[in-house]
């Protein structure tokens, strides 16, 4: 809350061009809080630190919020906040997240999940659908207009071969229903007749090639059971969705093959304005700013020598339709880093045929890698890919083992529950507190541990305050509240901020806002993980230093509505990262 005071005041000292510099806020134990922002200043603007800090706070403005202003050690600005502007805040907190400025509300395409028709989906697929679908509810919960876009990968030549197999085993065998519950292995088991009949001329792979011939040509048959087949795949998308409660849906998807019919006309129109043209036999063009190893620029191949499209022209085709036809302000892109540079070119050849003005802002959002704990891609022991359903469900039984032993005295069903919001919690927290470019590690012991920040700590942290105020009797009154209906009127008791521990949960629950403001502008749902795993470890040490239920009267009634406050913002951020708050744990 004191972020964009600190950095109206460096604009007006410095002037515009530094406004943008990122003030770092941290608790210290001499204030409220230390701002460091003047030593990195003092090196731009040529001048002592210390001097650089006194003109911030000769230009910052904090009256009726600030009782002390000091310059310490080398440059640090400390503030001490007036108490009663604190309590005025937290008792006028809104439960639902602030919404913005109408004026500013963005209409966004968010490309994410996106996986592949008769393939299994991997741990990077699992991890651009968590990251993909945190992000979209927190764009929401700000006020902008998100369409959801799952750019599945459903044509391509590989469709040839995946349709001759569906027909020659039937639709309805065993073999099929593969297909829904492991798709890996259809893939390879039509992979492996092609490959066998690769030199039989009138064999699997010629019936293929012509198949797919077939379906590009518009063959009727062969295009409905195409639209079969993919209908299969998407069940099986649709269970690994319901499984981890993404808000996907089939009208999100938005795949290839709905842009096949542009292609042709893409192709043409470039290769007449001049942006691509023919190399090596391939339209291609080459966006500016990417040359190879040899110095050469690299081209994007649109069209190959074979008449084919590739990736890269659907692409552009859709990056094309996202701005012309959906309207987009801002395009994501959450998709596995190995793509950036695809990405980027199609960007860059966007914004030259004029598709991607300036005034849309495209990101890739890169999805660093899952990895096994041999530091290696996560495989299964037999290295063949993980099921992710199996792996799904591995951390449900393993989160319900932990659960048996801790709370045997909770129904069989409740048990239940509470493990499959635990064990998938843990997963998607994994996948969210890391940034979402860095690459980490799968470990079921480390992702599911009570302590550190990990999903059930949070969540725990949840589960106990809703046991305090069930004991205090007042868990129906504070959690009936309605979304976005201040909790500072008649139903809640008044807030006061007396202990430091008080204060200092008091100051981290202030900073929600612009924690959810930061995601939005940064894509970085890692800061909302942090924000809340800060959150627990604040109320911990308040609920160790303050007594609630034994406490009397007013005080009493204070803290049990700042554990309310708590609760709600904990449950809150969690559903924005797509994790459920379980009643008991
Ligand atoms: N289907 C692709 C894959 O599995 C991801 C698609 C990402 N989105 C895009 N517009 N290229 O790698």
């Amino acid at each position: 809350m004191v972020v964009p005071r600190v950095q109206a005041a460096i604009a007006s000292a410095f002037g515009e061009e530094y406004r943008g510099t990122d003030p770092v806020v941290r608790p210290s134990q001499f204030a409220d809080i230390q701002i460091n922002a003047a030593m990195a200043l003092a090196k731009k603007v040529g001048l002592p630190p210390r001097d650089a800090a006194a003109r911030i706070v000769e230009a910052l403005d904090l009256d009726g919020i600030c009782t002390g202003t000091e310059i310490s050690g080398p440059g640090f600005i400390n503030l001490t906040f007036d108490g009663t502007w604190i309590e005025e805040l937290l008792n006028a907190e809104s439960p639902g997240t602030r919404p913005l400025p109408a004026a500013e509300a963005q209409r966004v395409v968010v490309d994410y999940s996106s996986p592949n028709v008769a393939k299994e989906m991997h741990v990077g697929h699992l991890r651009t659908t968590v990251v993909g679908d945190s992000l979209v509810k927190v764009l929401e919960a700000l006020g902008d207009t998100v369409i959801r876009q799952n750019h599945i990968g459903d044509w391509g030549t590989p469709f040839g071969m995946l349709i001759e197999h569906w027909l020659e085993i039937g639709e309805d065998s065993p073999e099929a229903a593969l297909l829904v519950d492991d798709p890996n292995a259809f893939y390879q088991a039509a992979r492996a007749k092609f490959d066998a009949s690769a030199t039989d001329e009138d064999g699997f792979a010629t019936r293929a090639r012509l198949r797919v011939v077939a379906l590009q040509g518009g063959d009727a048959e062969t295009f409905a059971v195409w639209q079969r087949l993919v209908a299969q795949s998407k069940r099986y998308f649709n269970a690994i969705y319901s499984m981890l409660g993404i808000s996907l849906t089939d009208d999100h998807i938005a795949g290839e093959s709905s842009y096949d019919e542009h292609l042709a006309q893409l192709c043409q129109e470039l290769e007449d304005r001049g942006i691509a043209r023919i190399s090596d036999g391939a339209l291609c063009t080459f966006p500016a700013g990417f040359t190879g190893r040899d110095g050469e620029p690299m081209p994007l191949i649109i069209r190959k020598s074979d008449g084919g499209y590739g990736y890269g022209t659907t692409d552009l085709a859709t990056i094309r339709y996202r701005v012309r036809e959906l309207g987009a302000n801002r395009v994501l892109y959450v998709v596995g880093a190995p793509q950036n540079m695809h990405l980027r070119m199609v960007m860059a050849t966007a914004r030259e045929a004029g598709w991607l003005p300036d005034t849309v802002e495209a990101v890739h959002v890169q999805i660093g890698n899952v990895l096994g704990e041999d530091g290696k891609i996560l495989k299964s022991r037999s290295g063949a890919p993980v099921k992710l359903m199996a792996l799904l469900e591995e951390a449900v039984d393993r989160a319900r083992a932990v659960i048996d032993a801790g709370r045997p005295e909770l129904s069989e069903a409740e048990r239940a529950v509470t493990a499959r919001q635990v064990g998938i919690g843990a997963v998607k927290y994994a996948d969210l507190s890391t940034g979402h470019d860095t690459e980490y590690v799968f470990d079921f012991d480390r992702m599911l541990a009570l302590s550190g920040n990990t999903g059930p700590y949070v969540q725990y942290a949840a589960a106990r305050i809703r046991s305090i105020l069930r004991k205090a009797g007042v868990l129906e009154r504070y959690t009936g509240l309605e979304f976005g209906v201040s909790d500072g009127g008649s139903t809640a008791a008044v807030i006061s901020v007396v202990e430091p521990a008080e204060r200092a949960l008091a100051l981290h629950l202030l900073e929600y806002g612009a924690t959810l403001h930061k995601v939005r502008e940064t894509l970085e749902p890692h800061r909302l993980c942090t924000y809340l795993f800060e959150l627990a470890q604040l109320f911990t040490s308040f609920y160790d230093q303050c007594p609630v239920l034994k406490s009397e009267d007013s005080v009493r009634e204070s803290r049990l509505a700042l554990c309310a406050l708590v609760l709600r913002r904990l449950s809150e951020g969690l559903d924005l990262l797509g994790i459920e708050t379980p009643e008991n744990m």
